[in-house]
């Protein structure tokens, strides 16, 4: 019977014949996908692959210093880590059009990226966690022949640009198996049960103009919505749960005082794949409490609203 064992044998033998005596570089994100597809190929070739981890400084709370510490520490897997945050965040400030965004953060990624690589002399190969249904949403993501409802960020264009030959060893899976193999690997369960993240991060959860400040406020009330979450025991029954930063500020009391600060959204939502999704029922009660912990707690917070839009006619991000 087919067992994530033998798939992780076969692709261990597929990767080796593929790649030779060649250099693989592999792009990671701080999500699954590529730190999996990372580890498999290190455990097939070794050394002979670098990671290059271009942090945007748009990632949740501790994220970027997990990834660092796993591969680093837990691994001893060659490892770059490109701190880029100035330069992407500078980029965002003042900048509110969804897609220009979303395409700014893909070319400053891609020549980050590049430049990186170019340092460490180059490689024969890109390696890429492609998933199954990324091979199927390059096609359908569109909903319609013309229609392109967000720019995907990937390194799509890299491989290309740079004349390297694509390996992509979880081209056949979907979520749920890159887990298991994830599991089968030895990484950490909090790493590979983590919700899916999109690559421009937190900067489409942050409409209109990305700042640092505003980066630091939404870090902190996405981190206390998912400590809430994984304290209710709800982590694993929802697909994909964050918190949105508006730029809109409303009036509010605390203690004798006046305030007029940020509103913060919170979405969840379940799903199989992504490509739809009903928003999560949560009893009032954990929202009331997660609501008045992140006001508590949060400076530049004095309002949050919870989401009900399912997708369609919503998406699940919100730009
Ligand atoms: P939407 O918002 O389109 O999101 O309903 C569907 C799923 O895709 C994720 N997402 C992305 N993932 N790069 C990614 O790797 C992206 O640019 C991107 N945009 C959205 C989103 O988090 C959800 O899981």
């Amino acid at each position: 019977s087919w067992t994530m064992a033998a798939f992780r044998e076969q692709a261990i033998a597929d990767i080796r014949a593929k790649v030779g005596s060649g250099r693989v570089i592999c792009g990671l994100s701080g999500g699954v996908d590529s730190a999996v597809a990372a580890v498999l190929i290190h455990e097939a070739i070794g050394d002979q692959l670098t990671c290059i981890f271009v942090d945007h400084g748009l990632l949740r709370q501790n994220e970027a210093e997990q990834v660092v510490e796993l591969f680093r520490g837990s691994y001893n897997i060659p490892l770059v880590h490109v701190q880029a945050e100035d330069l992407f965040v500078d980029a965002l400030t003042g900048e509110s059009d969804p897609e220009v965004k979303r395409k700014t953060i893909g070319r400053l990624f891609i020549e980050t990226f590049e430049a990186e690589a170019k340092k460490i002399g180059g490689a024969d190969f890109l390696a890429q966690g492609t998933l199954y249904p990324d091979v199927i949403e390059s096609v359908s993501f569109t909903g319609g022949p013309s229609v392109t409802i967000k720019s995907h960020h990937n390194v799509g264009g890299l491989p290309e640009r740079m004349n390297m030959r694509l390996v992509e060893p979880l081209r056949e899976l979907f979520k749920d198996e890159v887990r298991a193999l994830g599991r089968e690997l030895g990484l950490p369960e909090a790493f590979v049960g983590r919700h899916p993240f999109p690559g421009p991060g937190l900067a489409i959860r942050c409409p209109g103009g990305v700042t640092r400040d505003k980066l630091h406020i939404l870090r902190q009330a996405d981190a206390i919505y998912l400590d809430e979450i994984r304290k209710a025991g709800l982590y694993d029954a929802i697909w994909q749960a964050f918190a949105v930063l508006l730029p809109v500020q409303t009036v509010g009391v605390m203690g004798d005082g006046r305030t007029y600060e940020f509103v913060c959204a919170l979405r969840a939502v379940t799903s199989v794949d992504g490509m739809t999704a009903d928003f999560y029922h949560y009893d009032m009660d954990f929202l009331g409490r997660t609501a008045t912990r992140i006001i508590n707690e949060v400076r530049g917070i004095n309002r949050v609203v919870y989401d009900i839009t399912s997708k369609p006619p919503g998406t699940i991000e919100w730009e």
